[in-house]
């Protein structure tokens, strides 16, 4: 049996989706009369306090999220395996956010836009794509396609990662040893790394003063669509006040939604979305998530499964 537990999305529409692809196989919601010991898998999304309780059969944790940091953090997460949700869409979808604002900060969009507001006319040219780059942090499923649709535009490319990568036309840093250096050579920094504790707080004043200067005019750029976990919004102010950051593109904040005292609100140089960069799609969702307990209960093995000890 397959229980459901989405908190904040349209419950009731993933349930009939999901009963359709997978009938006969009993799905039930949290209002339904079911024995708790009967369900296999739990598809969750923002589990109350009590999601997990008296699930003693449980042979996976289905995460609507890609990103499990906050699911990891619940008090009674049982020991089952967690699967994380990886999708063409979804991927696409972040890829579309990045590349977009990429592109803005490379053809430096708050200058010209400026420049407009100010009726001037001041003739400056941006630096070509390949004399920009792009430095993306976090080289999993959404890095990479990141780079995938970044590369065609021209951008010089590099990643930083945990564990080293070869990716062709990415020069890759990896570890703590090499962040510095990552950083140096960066005009726009991107972030989409899982929230962990080795990762939280790492947009912060000390690694944007590390960003290269003199390639973009203004200076470099960061866009964070991972988690708000990652940004000190204190530092983000302050770097974008003094120069240290010519702009600053969020999707996600240390508190959501991002309070109306915020002073990031009031910043023409920041560009903030309200955690929109990334849906997962209620039809994608469901043929992977069906055919994940399908093949599942056919003996195969679980894939995308959330390494407990890494975080991610
Ligand atoms: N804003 C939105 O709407 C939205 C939507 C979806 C996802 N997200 C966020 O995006 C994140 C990334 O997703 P994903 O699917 O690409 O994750 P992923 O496939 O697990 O990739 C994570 C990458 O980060 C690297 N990494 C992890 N810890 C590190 C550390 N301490 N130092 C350096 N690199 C580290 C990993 O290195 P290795 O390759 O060496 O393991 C890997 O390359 C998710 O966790 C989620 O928080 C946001």
């Amino acid at each position: 049996m397959l229980l459901l537990h989405l908190s904040d999305v349209d419950e009731a529409d993933w349930a009939a989706k999901l009963k359709a692809e997978l009938a006969p196989y009993p799905v039930v919601q949290r209002g339904d009369a079911f024995d708790p010991a009967e369900v296999r898998y739990i598809f969750v999304w923002k589990p109350k306090p009590d999601a997990f309780e008296g699930l003693t059969g449980l042979k996976a944790v289905l995460s609507l999220g890609a990103g499990v940091d906050a699911l990891l953090k619940h008090p009674d997460l049982p020991d089952a395996p967690i699967v994380r949700f990886v999708d063409k869409d979804l991927s696409q979808r972040m890829s579309d956010y990045v590349v977009a604002h990429v592109t803005m900060h490379h053809r430096l969009y708050s200058r010209f836009r400026a420049d407009q507001q100010a009726k001037r006319w001041s003739q400056f040219y941006p630096p070509s794509a390949s004399e920009t780059t792009v430095g993306i942090m976090g080289m999993g499923v959404l890095g990479q396609d990141a780079v995938s649709r970044l590369k065609p535009l021209g951008f010089d490319l590099r990643s930083w990662s945990r564990t080293p990568k070869a990716i062709e036309g990415v020069e890759g840093f990896a570890g703590q040893a090499l962040f510095g250096e990552f950083l140096g050579g960066t005009d726009i920094l991107v972030n989409l790394l899982p929230l962990t504790p080795e990762t939280a707080g790492i947009l912060n004043y000390e690694t944007f003063s590390k960003l290269r200067r003199g390639q973009l005019a203004g200076g470099p750029a960061i866009v964070n669509a991972a988690r708000g976990g990652h940004q000190r919004e204190a530092d983000i102010v302050k770097a974008l006040g003094d120069g240290t950051l010519a702009a600053a593109s969020l999707d996600v904040f240390e508190v959501e939604p991002l309070p109306e005292s915020s002073p990031l609100w009031e910043i023409e140089t920041c560009y903030i979305t309200p955690h929109i960069a990334a849906i997962s799609d209620p039809a994608s969702g469901v043929r992977y998530f069906g055919g994940i307990i399908r093949a599942h209960e056919e003996g195969k093995p679980l894939i995308n499964v959330v390494d407990r000890s890494r975080g991610y």
